[in-house]
């Protein structure tokens, strides 16, 4: 939710994110709060949404789980962001008492908060600011908040107005009582605007008198309306309401906050095929091109005309200019450089830095290793903890023998050298600069600069020796049908 700062109204304005519920629906261990979609936990939707907005103050409430809760955003959000603990699930509207309580009565630029359910992933910034406007563009209001018209309205709050068309009541789906209520289909999706002033006296006078036995947040519009105070609502996206109760919604939401991400990145001049997941927080350059079934998660950032071809999955990884990545490779906590090629189906763990138009070829895996400008290793090695550098060729087969059983050691190539084909690097070694290693050596040893080094048996022949191990090897008829 990468949405720039609206900052229109929401300065003088607390954001207060309700988050403390177990989410019983998700049949977790994990607070619900916490599961991911997108690359990022429910609750950092909420939480940028009221950033973007400008809120001078973010609240969060917590209380299921909150260790993990609070340390995430603590580390995600530092300062600017704050928990407070509700202690017993007692409902909404407890909750909201917990948050509002805890927004600095001593600072004087804050008169209104807004208080929203943090289980919305999809509410952005603008949503938040529309509602903080139906509250500060009316004088007479008291509270504001959003409704959205639905289908299918089973589960959530109805919106119960008067035969002025006016909001009398917020009613919980549990506690309707009538066909006419039931068939109402103007719902609440949580997000509510009001002065300090006002939350400070209506949280204070929630009665527990519902089908769950809770304090309801929603139940501030009808004490706002019997003590003659002005409710305005205002019509907010559909998407707004998709709250995450359970493991079905989890995944309906994550599709739409990617479809959001596709469609940002393609109005930026990015190709994103149909089926590519591109998680929050991703960065990708124009004139780049991501195909389906790629998955691109965490910090990774693709440059400029840079191709990720059918099935790459990249953790982390930053792609320079015009890079190709050929179908199905895998990279994690990597680099590659400009112009270099890797795949098909290369594997590229973690601290590689793959140089500029270095290429990494199908069934090759490096980890730790740095290729230098133009370096080679294009089919089926094992480049454990190597500096490599420019203009190296590493024939296929070749295996840097990193690890003796205790320790990790580095393997040395210097510029321009030679790797034949099947050789084994046992590390630590240097292989010097323009030296050539024959194929099948087993390298021990450092190899100077423009030395040639090879270790293998010589070759012997054998004159007219194949018809005779055909004789001896063939098997005769009888025996052969036991085979
Ligand atoms: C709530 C609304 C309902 C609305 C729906 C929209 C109430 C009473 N109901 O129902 O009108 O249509 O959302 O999705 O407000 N929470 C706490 N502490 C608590 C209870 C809940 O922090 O004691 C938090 C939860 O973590 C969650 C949010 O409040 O993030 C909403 O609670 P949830 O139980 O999901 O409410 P719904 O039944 O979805
Ligand atoms: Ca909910």
């Amino acid at each position: 939710m990468t949405e720039p700062n609206v900052n229109a109204g929401l300065e003088r304005t607390a954001a207060v994110i309700l988050a403390a519920g177990q989410g019983t629906r998700m049949k977790s261990e994990l607070p619900k709060v916490m599961h991911t979609l997108a690359g990022r936990p429910l609750i950092y939707f909420p939480v940028r949404a009221a950033l973007d907005a400008g809120c001078v103050e973010v609240i969060v409430v917590v209380g299921h789980g909150r260790e993990l809760v609070s340390s995430y955003l603590e580390k995600t959000f530092g300062g600017r962001v704050r928990t407070a603990v509700q202690v017993a699930q007692r409902g909404t509207g407890d909750a909201a008492k917990v948050g509002i309580d805890a927004v600095d009565a001593t600072r004087d630029d804050c008169d209104a908060a807004i208080v929203f359910y943090g289980d919305a992933p999809l509410l952005a910034a603008s949503d938040l600011v529309q509602i903080a406007q139906a509250l500060h563009g009316d004088k007479a209001s008291e509270l504001a908040l959003a409704t959205c018209t639905v289908d299918d309205a089973h589960g959530y709050g109805r919106i119960l107005r008067d035969a002025r068309g006016d909001i009398t009541e917020i009613r919980e789906h549990r506690d309707l009582r009538t066909d006419a209520e039931r068939a109402v289909r103007e719902i609440n999706p949580g997000i509510f605007a009001a002065k300090m002033s006002f939350w400070h006296s209506k949280l204070a006078l929630l009665k527990p008198n519902n089908a769950q036995g809770e304090l309801y947040l929603t139940d501030v519009v009808s004490l706002a309306r019997e003590s003659g105070q002005v409710v305005r609502t205002a019509s907010a996206r559909d998407a707004v309401l998709l709250g995450v109760n359970d493991r079905q919604q989890l995944v309906e939401a994550e599709v739409a906050i990617h479809d959001r991400i596709a469609r940002d990145l393609r109005r930026s001049g990015v190709t994103v095929r149909a089926g590519a997941r591109i998680d929050e927080g991703v960065e990708v350059g124009h004139d780049a091109t991501i195909e389906m079934g790629v998955v691109l998660r965490g910090a990774t950032v693709v440059g400029p005309g840079a191709s990720i071809d059918v099935g790459c999955v990249l953790t982390n990884v930053v792609v320079d200019a015009g890079a190709i990545l050929k179908p199905y490779s895998v990279l994690t906590d990597s680099r590659v450089g400009a112009r270099a090629q890797i795949g098909p189906f290369s594997h590229v763990r973690p601290d590689s830095d793959i140089g500029e138009e270095a290429h990494i070829g199908n069934f090759v895996e490096t980890k730790k290793t740095r290729l230098g400008r133009g370096a080679k290793a294009n089919h089926l090695a094992y480049l454990g903890d190597g500096v490599i550098g420019p203009a190296v060729n590493v024939g296929a087969g070749t295996i840097f023998c990193n690890y003796d059983g205790y320790k990790k050691h580095t393997t040395v190539i210097e510029e321009g050298a030679f790797i034949g084909s099947d050789s084994q690097i046992v590390a630590p070694v240097t292989i010097g600069k323009g030296a050539y290693v024959a194929t099948g050596t087993t390298v021990t040893r450092d190899v100077p600069a423009d030395a040639l080094a090879i270790s293998r048996i010589r070759q012997e022949n054998k004159e007219g020796y194949a018809p005779r191990l055909r004789a001896k090897l063939k098997p005769s008829k009888k025996s052969s049908s036991s085979t």
